[in-house]
């Protein structure tokens, strides 16, 4: 038996949870429900990534503090997760007491063995703010081809790199501010000294052939030290030794696991960390992480892993982007769908399908297709799979009671159903999970073909055919249980119901090699309903009503003077006519009397308020907010309410004895 411990990458404690998200980790969960299914001793932790200059904006901007504001977004992922049937052992976030403690004895046995030096660093300085600018809030003019208004460490027009100090007329996007050069210390790793390990590391297999190319044009290159330390404020742990330094974020994200781990172990009799991150462990520790962070898993970690005398990964998996009919995923087409709008409309599972059904071992894009997504799961998965076991169990119950016959119809289909295990698992552990369910539904077609052929409809009453069709029919149950095993990983809720059906204990990989024989089913209840075309395109109405009523998160709103409020002209008005507007979820069209005009205005208080109720209601407007051209028509102001969103907003309504058209000040 292999000790497995497993990790998706920590979702960013700034944002919810969407299809990217999704899609890493249902495919680390497919691979950890297979090895569990193996008789493997496999566990699977994560947690949010809750440190960084991003997260303490965002909290800013809530009016909220970092540690509140993180604690409800890990609840809130990790209850997404969960509905998508994903199964972590431990959720946790990286702004824990065990992070702290572990992130502080790796990093100071790094800086005993001198893998670590301080040097000066000189950078952009927000004096307003009084932060240090990362790149990504710097903006100015690219020095390579002179385009403005590009981000701090490459241009979006020419493509360019650089540094944020060479931009011209540099702007902090905080404040902006013109930012000035400021010098501090800051501490480095020396990856330099790691060459040659990462050399052997990278050429162990640990890695895809086409990641370790890449990673070997980054060594060829030459490897520059890594610095691990930022200045405060910051919101993160504090560098032992030091004053206001704190650790960069990426340096105690990936630390992460093991405290995600560390935490499991605390709670799980008989668990170990140290039996798994040892020098010398035989466990395997497996990496499922995206294109873009290779460098931090395949680079930085093993080496620090490696200095501070741990072991290094068994393998780091990694996948291509999620795009959506051909693009990247866009808000405002509608495509970057997030994890709690998808569950409004759709059951997870046709997504774990879909997904499988792309998934293969390589770092390549994978392009969701709406229609083919429909499609897939409909005439694929219901039409094929599950209709096997409902045109089979009819006739078992009508002419023998439930039970099946005691010997195989057809041997040799039989034969190819459960020895496909064999090829199916390999396929699993490598991670070619689509062709996989290319091999699970030729099987079903052949099966399907087969009960055609036999037309157990037409024997059923003919009393000398009584054998044929109950031997039929049960091979067909047998090969449906045979492919509810393989697709188990992939559609647990979905197996849990054809179980009961098949009255077996939860199905595990080596149930496929025997036949169930003389055992009484259960009546067959439908496992899985077609999908709507219809509800695929709520899903996508709902992802851009919100892109269009979210604030546009403009990273920190600056404090405001009074004079700037009073540019806001705010005024009652009277609601005329409510009115839900046709493929928007969370919007109603509001026709205004501000007494001296009448105005439209489209308010995201769909979900809290009924129409009807708010006809004659007076409530309060900003008037001259410029109109603004929405999918549904022009929206010619805004009207204030409270609340954090959903059910829970609340108009702000003023006292009797006000007037349509009065100002509110
Ligand atoms: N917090 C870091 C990871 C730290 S791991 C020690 C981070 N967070 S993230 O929220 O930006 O991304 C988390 C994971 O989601 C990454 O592996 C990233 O590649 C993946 N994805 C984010 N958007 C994605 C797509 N559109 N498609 C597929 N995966 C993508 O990086
Ligand atoms: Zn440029």
């Amino acid at each position: 038996m292999r000790r497995i411990l497993v990790t998706s990458a920590l979702p960013n404690a700034n944002g919810a949870i969407h299809l990217g998200h999704l899609f890493e980790h249902i495919l680390t969960d497919i691979w950890v429900r297979f090895q569990r299914m193996m008789g493997n001793e496999c566990y699977y932790v994560c947690a949010d990534d809750a440190h960084g200059t991003a997260t303490m904006l965002a909290a800013e901007r809530l009016g909220t503090t970092a540690e509140a504001m993180i604690e409800s977004l890990r609840a809130e992922h990790a209850d997404e997760f969960g509905r998508f049937h994903v199964d972590h052992d431990n959720y946790y976030s990286t702004h824990s007491a065990e992070n702290e403690r572990l992130t502080r004895a790796i990093y100071e046995r790094l800086a005993e063995d001198g893998r670590t030096f301080t040097a000066d660093v000189e950078q952009l300085y927000d004096p307003e703010r009084k932060l240090f600018l990362a790149d990504r809030f710097v903006k100015g003019t690219c020095p390579r081809c002179g385009a403005d208004d590009q981000y701090g460490d490459n241009c979006q027009v020419c493509g360019a790199t650089y540094d944020a100090t060479e931009l011209g007329n540099p702007r902090s996007t905080l404040s902006d501010n013109t930012p000035e050069l400021r010098s501090s210390d800051h501490y480095f790793f020396d990856l330099a000294q790691f060459t040659d390990f990462l050399r052997e590391w990278t050429a162990s297999d640990a890695v895809q052939p086409e990641v370790a190319n890449k990673l070997g044009e980054w060594l060829t290159g030459g490897l520059k030290a890594w610095d691990i330390s930022r200045d405060g404020p910051y919101f993160g742990f504090t560098i032992p030794g030091t004053e206001g330094k704190y650790f960069y974020v990426w340096m105690d994200a990936p630390v992460g696991y093991m405290a995600s781990f560390e935490n499991l172990c605390d709670r799980t009799e008989g668990l170990d960390p140290d039996d798994f991150w040892r020098a010398d462990s035989d466990a395997e520790v497996h990496h499922f992480i995206g294109k873009d962070i290779i460098n931090f898993h395949c680079l930085f970690w093993p080496a620090v892993l490696r200095g501070a005398g741990h072991r290094t990964p068994t393998k780091v998996h990694t996948h291509g982007f999620v795009t959506v009919d051909g693009a990247k995923m866009s808000k405002s087409r509608g495509t970057f769908i997030n994890a709690s709008t998808y569950l409004e409309h759709l059951d997870p599972e046709y997504l774990r399908y879909y997904f499988a059904t792309k998934l293969a071992a390589n770092t390549d894009d994978v392009d969701i297709q709406l229609d083919d997504f429909v499609q897939r799961v409909n005439s694929d998965l219901v039409g094929k799979v599950v209709n096997i076991a409902s045109r089979c169990a009819g006739f078992i119950h009508r002419g023998f009671d439930g039970v099946l016959a005691e010997g195989m119809h057809d041997e040799e289909l039989w034969a190819a159903a459960s020895n496909a295990r064999h090829e199916l698992a390999d396929l699993y552990e490598r991670g070619d999970v689509g062709r996989a369910v290319r091999q699970i539904t030729a099987l079903a077609d052949r099966t399907n073909q087969y009960i055609a052929e036999h037309e157990p409809w037409k024997h059923v009453n003919d009393p000398e055919r009584r054998d044929e069709v109950q031997g039929v029919c049960s091979l067909g149950i047998n090969v449906f249980r045979t492919l509810v095993v393989y697709l188990k990983p992939i559609l647990p809720a979905m197996a849990a119901k054809a179980e009961a059906f098949l009255k077996v204990e939860p199905l595990a990989w080596e149930d496929a090699a025997e036949p169930l024989v003389a055992h009484g089913v259960d009546r067959f209840k439908p496992l899985f309903t077609r999908i709507d075309r219809k509800d695929v395109d709520k899903v996508v109405a709902a992802t851009v009503a919100e892109a269009e009523t979210a604030d546009d998160g403009n990273a920190g709103s600056p404090e405001v003077r009074i004079d700037d409020f009073g540019k806001i002209d705010l005024r009652i008005a009277k609601v005329l006519d409510a009115n839900f507007v046709d493929g928007a979820d969370k919007l109603l069209e509001l026709r205004l009397d501000l007494g001296d005009n009448q105005r439209t205005v489209f308010a995201g208080v769909r979900e809290a308020y009924d129409p009807n109720a708010l006809v004659g209601r007076l409530v309060v407007v900003v008037a001259n907010l410029a109109p603004r051209k929405m999918r549904f028509g022009t929206s010619e102001g805004m009207v204030l309410a409270a609340g954090p969103g959903g059910e829970d907003i609340f108009l702000l309504s003023p006292d009797e004895g006000a007037e349509p058209g009065m100002r509110v000040t």
